[in-house]
């Protein structure tokens, strides 16, 4: 069945690609690929692509150009980030500090570094997956070398005060990473003023295809290679870089940095439809408490419904979405962030997040809904 039939309300685990994406790597695919570190033309054609991208997102950053490193994606920025600190930052210390909810990409980092000998503190959060700031600032100590904390969850869309977090840690003399994967296009984020050292951002949450994202590593911030090969990327991430997928995700940055506001706008007038639809339709509980979320991503459970049922008739009509992040919705195991906020299992399998895209349309939330409430029905009925 195509897309155009499916209705596609999971842009949180990956969204269209952007038109003006499409448009600007076509030239490319179109001719020779030629590698950005060989000397001969088709070569320096390559490089000259993966500069001017470097440039581009440097500029929508507030960034120099030198401090970009494109990745795979938002997990190896993520991994890089944190492995490559600890193992520079070791001979000061090697306490680090984290959250319960954060992505995989960062949790699976720290479990690692805490078998390779440093101590780990995990900040537990509210029941709406907040942070609260004094248990930051008490948890940090004089052997704390860094603390990483998401901007924007990706199950929740709950926006965590970083830039006051990294306030913390800067006057402790601790590094920040963030990881605003889910951020990027909703939250402006200008990093000259700011106290962030470091920032994983993907291309395909952002309309670019999947397989390239950047970490933003601030000038003086030292970060150890994780992988050995080739001098690329500064000597930090070796590897062939994807010249064509760094001048997608370039485009996609600059485009959602162009439209935040206007596209702001329009998640709002959804978010606010698909709210009051959703709000009609028996024993749902709507997660959240407050505003501040972005509002392109909504999470809702059903109390008393079995969550597996619950997902086999929604893709039967068609209907996409996930049950937490999309990487461990091949799996049974309940959402490691609801459980996180106090659900208990059965109420986190029996949840969803709804994530919309530029391109959702009226007609798709009043869709969805419609075909959410039948379900619902019939499962109450059975
Ligand atoms: C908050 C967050 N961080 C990191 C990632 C990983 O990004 P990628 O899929 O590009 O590896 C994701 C992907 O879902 C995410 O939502």
């Amino acid at each position: 069945m195509g897309r155009s039939e499916t209705i596609y309300l999971d842009h949180a685990s990956g969204t269209t690609l952007l038109p003006e994406v499409k448009s600007c790597i076509s030239e490319w695919l179109d001719s020779d690929m030629g590698n950005p570190s060989s000397i001969h033309q088709e070569g320096r054609r390559a490089a000259a692509g993966l500069d001017k991208a470097r440039l581009s997102i440097a500029q929508v950053l507030g960034a120099k150009p030198g401090e970009i490193l494109f990745t795979s994606g938002g997990t190896e920025a993520n991994n890089l980030a944190i492995l490559g600190a600890a193992a520079a930052l070791k001979a000061k210390g090697r306490h680090l500090i984290t959250c319960s909810t954060e992505h995989p990409s960062v949790l699976e980092s720290f479990k690692s570094l805490e078998k390779n000998g440093f101590q780990v503190s995990y900040l537990e959060c509210d029941e709406n997956g907040d942070i609260d700031k004094d248990a930051f600032r008490a948890s940090i100590t004089d052997d704390t070398i860094l603390a990483s904390f998401m901007w924007v969850n990706n199950e929740t869309g709950l926006v965590h005060p970083v830039e006051d977090l990294a306030q913390i840690a800067r006057d402790r003399g601790v590094r920040f990473h963030c990881d605003a994967v889910q951020a990027f296009g909703h939250i402006p984020i200008q990093v000259q003023d700011s106290c962030i050292d470091s920032i994983a951002l993907s291309g395909h949450k952002l309309g670019a295809p999947a397989g390239i994202g950047c970490l933003y590593l601030r000038k003086g911030n030292a970060i150890s290679r994780m992988f050995f090969g080739g001098s690329q990327e500064q000597n930090i991430r070796p590897g062939t870089q994807n010249h064509v997928g760094a001048i997608a995700l370039s485009t996609a940055i600059r485009t959602q940095a162009d439209h935040l506001e206007l596209n702001e706008q329009k998640y709002l007038e959804l978010n606010a439809l698909l709210q009051d639809q959703l709000q009609t339709i028996p024993r749902i509980q709507i997660n959240r408490n407050g505003s501040r979320y972005t509002p392109n991503i909504l999470s809702c459970s059903f109390q008393n419904i079995d969550g597996e049922a619950l997902f086999i008739r929604l893709d039967m009509k068609n209907i996409a979405v996930s049950n937490g992040a999309a990487c461990s919705s091949g799996s049974q195991a309940p959402s490691h962030v609801l459980t996180a906020l106090g659900f208990d299992e059965k109420l986190a399998q029996a949840s969803l997040r709804i994530s919309l895209g530029i391109q959702t349309t009226e007609q798709e939330i009043d869709d969805f809904c419609k075909g959410l409430r039948q379900i619902i029905d019939s499962l109450y009925r059975e």
